[in-house]
């Protein structure tokens, strides 16, 4: 079986620059706090936790120290709290999401209805509503938009991990309803790069598997890309849940993994299934042996 790493996995530009200023933070000596998991990968966060890195919930309740916006962002009334309560802020939002959050500002203060295509549900997308004061509607797909009632200018922006074909789908119900929308691709080129690549991947092997965290929303994406593709997929947050049962027969098997996952759990499960792939191979050589 032979195993292929999809042509963009892994750390976006984003996770990178946070994780890389969070270690900086470190490597100085200061005592460091995050907003929030840094990131959406539990190993990650498990070690930074091992490196004195706390996290903070509730700033009302946390002591003042240095604390990381993470490149989700935040709404402004999170850094107006922080400042009030004494904190010393390190602002690692994605500057990508920081645009978002601009845009939104902005169609908000121009009188625009604001729409977030996305999952209201996500920090980011919370943090992009809240730079509207709390006014930007949040539609999940397309169903959710037909039953929106928009009166005036809208304006329709995404959060930065959506799929192009859900903005795609949700901007058609809206033009029906619209009479003046202006639609903002705001997706992330390094999440096209990453859905790109895994469907291309799909395409070519027998079964594939997605590396990241389970409450990744963008893995979670990756995963439904390459189920649709039709090929089997496994979700995995590291080389140990990976099941022998998955390659048996396998000719091709694919590896992509989530904007937030580290390239050290990607390579542990590359070389796992490597290995497998070993296994798998000495057992078939068994298995005709005994035949014979
Ligand atoms: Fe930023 Fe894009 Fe990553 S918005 S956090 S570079 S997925």
């Amino acid at each position: 079986m032979q195993v292929l790493l999809a042509e963009h996995a892994g750390f976006c530009f984003g996770v990178q620059r946070a994780l890389d200023q969070v270690e900086k933070e470190v490597s100085q000596g200061n005592r460091v706090a995050t907003f929030g998991p840094l990131i959406h990968n539990p190993q990650v966060v498990e070690r930074l936790a091992q490196q004195g890195v706390g996290e903070v919930e509730d700033l009302e309740a946390a002591s003042p120290g240095r604390l990381v916006i993470r490149s989700h962002g935040v709404g402004p009334e999170v850094f107006e709290q922080a400042k009030q309560r004494g904190f010393d802020i390190v602002d690692a939002t994605c500057p990508f999401v920081h645009k978002v959050q601009k845009l939104a500002k902005e169609f908000t203060d121009q009188g625009c209805q604001v729409i977030v295509a996305g999952d209201r549900h996500h920090p980011e997308v919370q943090g992009i509503v809240a730079w509207t004061g709390g006014k930007a509607f949040v539609v999940a797909d397309e169903r959710e938009a037909e039953a929106l009632d928009l009166r005036g200018k809208a304006a329709l922006i995404a959060q930065t991990t959506l799929k192009e074909a859900t903005l795609r789908q949700i901007e058609s119900a809206l033009r029906v309803k619209a009479d003046d929308l202006e639609v903002r691709n705001t997706i992330c080129a390094a999440t096209n790069k990453r859905q790109e690549a895994a469907r291309r991947l799909a395409d070519e092997v027998d079964v594939i598997v997605v590396v990241g965290g389970r409450n990744s929303s963008n893995t979670a994406k990756l995963a439904q890309i390459c189920q649709s593709a039709g090929v089997p997929t496994y979700h995995v947050e590291t080389a140990d849940e990976l099941e022998l049962d998955w390659f048996l027969g396998k000719q091709k098997a694919g590896v992509t993994a989530g904007a937030s996952t580290p390239r050290w759990i990607i390579e542990e499960v590359v070389q796992r299934m490597t290995d497998v792939n070993q296994e798998q191979a000495t057992t078939e050589l068994l298995e005709q042996n005994q035949e014979v």
